[in-house]
């Protein structure tokens, strides 16, 4: 066991709880602390399965709390951090918390970092705190053809994507600045169990379910490349052990589709009709498509284990034998952010030919 204390931030989200669930599970340190602001994305219910383990403990608080992070920081081994405003569609509409959360909020778990840093440089400590920032393969923007590595340039087109690379940004240069140990990953699309519905997997099962439209942006051959939630994980976690300080490395399982696949594939999954489908306005700026080499990750030992169908296939099982999660995560702000990003487009759709 590399890590005494393991401190995660956003571990209540949908990625974030799936590797306290396994790094708990399989041991990978000590003492887990999960520290989570608990937004609309946030669900203690995600972390129902370790809640009683007295190696676990959760403290409700924001990233960019200097005071709350700094005591966290100064008795962890390592953070990593998932906390983020993460829905493109969200940071569209409004983008503020994108950057407070995505930059400011990264700005100050590494100030705290920095801090521990220098304690352990004046011996004041056994030795520094590894930092994983986990970032995203949006930051490279769009990619009409072939696969992104690690070294290409950053062109993020989204607010989401800019205050993501923002954030790695920031922390490439605590690394070089101030001798901070980081690490990035850049995950593709991810999808499976406890996948907030706002995003195109879960919401297009929760819509089927209740036979509602499925809101398909523009032509719907956009294309990503899809990674199962736990194969996420494992590869975050083998980043955390052996990844090397100052570098970035690409997280994809290689199972490139389009929307319109996707939507079919689920649609059979449940015995839904495609008559359910509707074509809507597209997003701005929507990126046409991602794809990323993870043949650095690859090197390292981590490989994928979950193939699309059958992912996707037990991910329908879970939304269908977990309603009463996924309608809660339906209810409070829900209605109205359903309204601000569907009325319209709902109301002048036509039927997906
Ligand atoms: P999510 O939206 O499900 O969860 C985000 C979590 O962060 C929530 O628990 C939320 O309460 C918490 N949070 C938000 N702001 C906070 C703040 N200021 N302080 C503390 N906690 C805060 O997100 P996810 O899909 O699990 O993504 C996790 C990370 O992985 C993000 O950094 C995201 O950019 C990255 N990522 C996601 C995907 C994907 O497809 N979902 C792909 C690649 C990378
Ligand atoms: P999303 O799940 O928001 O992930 P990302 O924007 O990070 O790729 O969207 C995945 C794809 O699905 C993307 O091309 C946008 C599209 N999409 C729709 O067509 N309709 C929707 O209602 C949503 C949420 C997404």
């Amino acid at each position: 066991m590399r890590f005494a204390r393991l401190l995660v931030t956003g571990g209540a989200g949908f990625i974030g709880s799936a590797f306290v669930r396994q790094a708990v599970t399989a041991g990978l340190a000590e003492r887990f602390t999960v520290l989570d602001k608990l937004t609309y994305a946030g669900n203690l219910t995600n972390l129902a399965s370790v809640a009683d383990d007295p190696r676990y403990e959760f403290v409700q608080g924001d990233i960019a709390d200097e005071d709350a992070v700094r005591a966290l920081v100064a008795r962890s081994d390592a953070v990593v951090n998932f906390a983020a405003e993460t829905h493109v569609d969200r940071s569209i509409l409004d983008p503020r918390a994108f950057f407070e959360t995505n930059v400011r909020g990264v700005q100050v778990l590494l100030d705290a970092c920095r801090l521990e840093t220098q304690r352990a440089k004046e011996r004041d400590r056994d030795r520094a705190p590894r930092f994983v920032q986990v970032s995203t393969d949006e930051v490279y923007g769009s990619v009409e053809s072939g696969e992104s590595t690690e070294d290409d340039r950053l062109r993020p087109r989204s607010p989401y994507a800019a205050a993501k690379a923002g954030g790695e940004l920031l922390a490439f240069s605590y690394g070089i600045t101030y001798g901070v140990d980081v690490v990035v990953t850049r995950g593709a699309n991810t999808y499976g169990p406890y996948h907030h519905p706002e995003k195109l997997i879960p919401l297009f099962i929760t819509n089927a379910l209740d036979d509602k439209p499925l809101p398909l942006y523009g032509d719907g051959l956009q294309r990503r490349d899809w990674l199962y939630v736990d194969d996420h994980a494992r590869a975050i976690a083998h980043v955390l052990d052996h990844g090397l300080t100052g570098h970035a490395y690409n997280i994809s399982s290689g199972q490139e589709r389009t929307n319109r696949d996707v939507v079919a594939a689920l649609l059979a999954e449940l015995g839904k009709p495609w008559s359910l489908v509707r074509t809507v306005a597209d997003r701005a700026g929507h990126d046409r498509r991602y794809a990323m080499s993870s043949a650095k990750l690859r090197a390292l030992g981590w490989t994928p284990t979950k193939a699309f169908d059958d992912g996707l296939r037990a991910t329908a099982a879970w939304y269908v034998a977990n309603e009463s999660w996924w309608r809660s995560v339906r209810s409070g702000e829900w209605d109205t952010y359903y309204e601000r990003q569907y009325g319209d487009r709902l109301a002048k759709s036509t039927a997906a030919g």
